[in-house]
């Protein structure tokens, strides 16, 4: 484990080092400051575990320090020193929510055993706090919607894995919530007092990625006017969510691999060392194995990201989960003036394969909820490309059921495709299932789907085995 980190606040410079060497030596990292402004950055920053702090100070006394620094962390123990001990500020300092309290003059014992208690408060409260959330609603992930036997896997599977240090790798569909689940392990890991990271690696070209990630030097290339911390310094004792890995540049995987195995990081443009504690929590819909055969992806860093695996399901698959799912964007998005779906626009909704999963279905009904006359959803509130997969009107256009292509006169090379697309769809799982003596298990393992999605198939399109 990382030392544990004490800021010490004083506006004497000597008073401020003679503390300073007090705690390095019993083990304590320390972070120093004589101008209290400068010190509620640093609690903000970088989150120290514990504040030592004078109480008279010029620009911004003690106490004030203590509430604002509390203010961005309601855990952080604060121990006041003052030349005035008088039992009466000590009072009111521990009122006002101080920890504890020493007197100008203390021994290097008095110091020691104050911060050795505040730190194991702080721990004590840490804990807590983590028993609380887990019992909270279901395991404490109260923005994460799902009852499905699927889905139950999935929130234990998080709940073991949040706790651990491991790396995760969180694989699914587009839409399915991966970056939602990679925040439920943050918020559930004993890390959760530190910061969360989301790094998108798709979005930036490799070198801005580069020093977004490592941080540069003064001059390290053109532009760089500034030094600036890069993100994962930013995730120190946190966690760094890397989205769409698998779209991360090999170079950068490489100059990645190495951070993580030497918990370490340089600068672009610079020479310095320094220490990063990261907890890495990857997201892809890419199959990253596949990946890694191809020689796109770095196989040492495919299996450092990915000590434990959560798959998402797609939506799909979440039996249940979906009139669930409706009814909460519904609540969101319908307020108190749309309350309800009406018979046909939940069978639409049922019958819809949903390839955009949650997200498609979080934005059909926020439009939904937009276009609503009444109080209920009904079917015309759903966009067409929906209703055309819906069985309650007939999406199989008229000679899909024969050999021939269907006519598609002037529509639009879009729509004609879908047309086409259909009557291949149905000849292909006719057949299958004709081959497969009508065994849908089998015919859906020949086609390399799962069986419930065939079956979902053969019911919209009204094939017999
Ligand atoms: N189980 C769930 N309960 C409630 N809301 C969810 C759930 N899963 C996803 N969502 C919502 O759906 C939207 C998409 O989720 P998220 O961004 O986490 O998906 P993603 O897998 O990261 O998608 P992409 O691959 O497109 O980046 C978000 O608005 C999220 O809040
Ligand atoms: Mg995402």
């Amino acid at each position: 484990m990382t030392a544990q980190r004490v800021l010490v606040v004083d506006d004497e410079p000597d008073m401020v080092e003679n503390c300073a060497r007090i705690l390095k030596r019993s083990g304590y990292q320390c972070l120093t400051a004589t101008d209290p402004h400068r010190a509620l950055a640093l609690v903000e920053a970088e989150h120290p575990d514990l504040l030592l702090t004078d109480l008279k100070m010029p620009g911004m006394d003690g106490m004030e320090l203590l509430r604002r620094a509390r203010e961005s962390d309601p855990a952080l123990p604060v121990i006041l020193i003052t030349a005035f001990a008088t039992i009466e500020s000590a009072v009111a300092a521990i009122k006002d929510g101080a920890f504890d309290y020493l007197p100008k003059n203390f021994s290097v014992d008095q110091l020691r055993v104050a911060v050795e208690r505040g730190l194991r408060q702080r721990a004590l409260q840490l804990e807590n706090r983590n028993l609380r959330d887990q019992l909270q609603g279901a395991l404490g992930f109260e923005n994460l919607i799902g009852r499905s036997p699927a889905m139950t896997k999935i929130f234990e599977l998080v709940r073991k894995a949040a706790r651990s240090d491991a790396n995760i790798l969180v694989l699914g569909e587009s839409g399915t919530g991966k970056e939602l689940i990679a925040r439920a392990i943050h918020a559930n890991s004993p890390r959760a007092t530190q910061a969360f990271v989301p790094v998108d690696c798709a979005s930036l070209p490799e070198p801005l990625l580069e020093s977004e990630l490592f941080g540069h030097e003064k001059g390290a290339f053109t532009g760089a006017v500034k030094a600036k911390r890069g993100l994962m310094e930013v995730a120190d004792r946190g966690t760094l969510f890397l989205d769409e890995i698998g779209e991360l540049p090999l170079a950068l995987q490489a100059k990645l691999l190495r951070v993580l195995q030497e918990r370490q990081l340089r600068h672009v443009g610079g020479t310095a060392q320094i220490d990063v504690d990261v907890r890495v929590v990857s997201a892809t819909n890419r199959d990253l194995r596949e990946a890694v055969t191809k020689g796109q992806f770095r196989e040492e860093l495919y299996y450092r990201v990915n000590v434990i695996a959560i798959p998402l399901p797609p939506l799909r698959d979440r039996a249940g989960d979906l009139k669930l799912l409706a009814h909460a964007f519904l609540k969101r998005y319908g307020g108190e003036r749309v309350t309800g779906f009406d018979d046909a626009a939940l069978k639409a909704l049922d019958a819809y394969a949903w390839p955009g999963n949650v997200r498609e279905l979080q934005n059909v009904v926020e439009r939904a909820c937009a276009l609503a006359d009444g109080d209920r959803i009904t079917r015309s509130d759903l966009p067409d490309y929906l209703l055309q997969a819906d069985p309650a009107r007939p999406a199989v256009p008229a000679g899909a059921s024969g050999s021939g292509f269907p006519t598609v006169g002037d529509l639009p090379l879009k729509d004609a495709k879908e047309k086409w697309m259909q009557v291949l769809e149905v000849s292909y799982l006719r057949d299958l299932l004709e081959r497969h003596g009508g065994n849908v298990s089998a015919a859906a393992k020949a086609a390399g789907i799962d069986r419930k999605t065939f079956h979902r198939l053969i019911n919209k399109y009204q094939i017999r085995g």
